[in-house]
């Protein structure tokens, strides 16, 4: 058994060189967000959930972009309601949200 259940890292690149990058979209706030739903949930630690910052993960146009493991289900998302239903859907019931999926052809 691995120690975390489940692990989410967001991307939180800052690009100052015009290029399409996370931190454009806000990223920040939701890496917040997604950590402080977790602990609300309690699902936050050991034999848990852990949400982590990433630097870039090489997805740039998808931004703003994160993966789930150990499914390595990608996501982009809108708003902090697609940020819960990514919490409470797949990081707590193990249901991956479809409609969130970053497409394969998505790369940087
Ligand atoms: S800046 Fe987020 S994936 Fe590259």
């Amino acid at each position: 058994m691995s120690y975390y259940q489940r692990h989410l890292f967001v991307c939180l690149n800052q690009r100052a060189n015009g290029e399409a990058c996370c931190a454009d979209h806000d990223a920040q706030a939701a890496f917040d967000h997604c950590k402080s739903r977790v602990k609300d949930l309690g699902l936050a630690g050991k034999g848990g959930v852990r949400v982590n910052k990433a630097g870039c993960l090489d997805r740039c146009a998808g931004g703003p972009v994160a993966v789930v493991y150990p499914e390595a289900v990608w996501y982009s998302w809108v708003d902090k309601g697609d940020l819960d239903e990514i919490v409470e859907s797949h990081l707590r019931d193990g249901r991956v949200v479809e409609r969130l999926v970053l497409p394969d052809s998505v790369g940087r």
